[in-house]
C-alpha cells in the first residue's frame, strides 16, 4: 500500500480552478520532486496534503497509509507524521534554535541535526530564530527541524530557495555529502 495516495484531487478558490483531477502515489522511502512554473499549484498541493486552514479539496481523496485524511485538521495529520517545510521559513521571536529543534522532544540532542544541514552547533544553538539569521541559515534550520521531527512524510516547498549555489547539489536526493 502506498504511504500517500492522491486520487483525482481538485481544488477551486472563488470559482477559479487551481487543481484539476490530480493523481499521485508515493511509497515509503521514495523521493518525489514536483516541477512546475510559478503558479502551477505546487505549494497549494502541499497545503492540501498537510491540511492548512481553508485548504480542503473540492473533489478527490488523499489517503495516508490507506486512511482518508483530506478532511482531517492540520494537527491530526501532523500526529500521523506528516510535516512540511515552508517555501518561506517562519520566523519566531523569543525562541532559540535549540528550543526550536526540541519542541517535540525536549530530551533530544539538537546538535547532530544542525551538523546535518552544515551549521556548526556551537555557533547556532543559542541564536534566536528571528530576523537576525540570514535567509539561508533560516532555511537550513527549518530543514534541521524537519529532520529532528523524524516525520513519516516530509514535504519541502522549494527546498533550494535561499540556499547558496555551492551547496545546492548537496540537497539533491541520493546525495551523501552534507551541505
Ligand atoms: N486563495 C487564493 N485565491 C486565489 N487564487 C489563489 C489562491 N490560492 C492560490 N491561488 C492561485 O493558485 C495558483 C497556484 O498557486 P501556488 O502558490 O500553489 O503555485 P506554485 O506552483 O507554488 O507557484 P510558485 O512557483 O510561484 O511558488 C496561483 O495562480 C495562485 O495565484
Ligand atoms: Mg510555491
Amino acid at each position: 500500500m502506498p504511504l500517500l495516495e492522491i486520487k483525482n484531487l481538485s481544488f477551486q478558490v472563488d470559482g477559479a480552478k487551481i487543481m484539476d483531477d490530480l493523481c499521485l502515489s508515493v511509497e515509503a522511502a521514495e523521493v518525489h520532486a514536483l516541477l512546475g512554473t510559478n503558479g502551477t499549484g505546487k505549494s497549494t498541493l502541499a497545503y492540501l496534503i498537510v491540511g492548512c486552514e481553508g485548504c480542503r479539496p473540492t473533489a478527490g481523496t488523499i489517503l495516508f497509509d490507506g486512511q482518508a485524511i483530506h478532511t482531517s485538521k492540520i494537527h491530526e495529520r501532523a500526529q500521523l507524521g506528516i510535516t512540511m517545510a515552508w517555501q518561506e521559513p517562519v520566523r519566531f521571536e523569543g525562541i532559540s534554535v535549540a528550543q526550536y529543534l526540541t519542541l517535540k522532544d525536549r530530551d533530544l540532542d539538537p546538535a547532530p541535526f544542525l551538523e546535518m544541514v552544515g551549521l556548526e552547533p556551537g555557533r547556532y544553538l543559542t541564536r534566536m530564530v528571528d530576523r537576525s539569521l540570514s535567509g539561508g541559515e533560516r532555511k537550513r534550520i527549518e530543514l534541521a527541524s524537519i529532520l529532528a521531527l523524524r516525520p513519516r512524510l516530509a514535504i519541502f516547498d522549494e527546498p533550494d530557495s535561499g540556499i547558496d549555489m555551492l551547496s545546492i547539489r548537496n540537497i539533491m536526493p541520493g546525495s551523501t555529502s552534507q551541505f
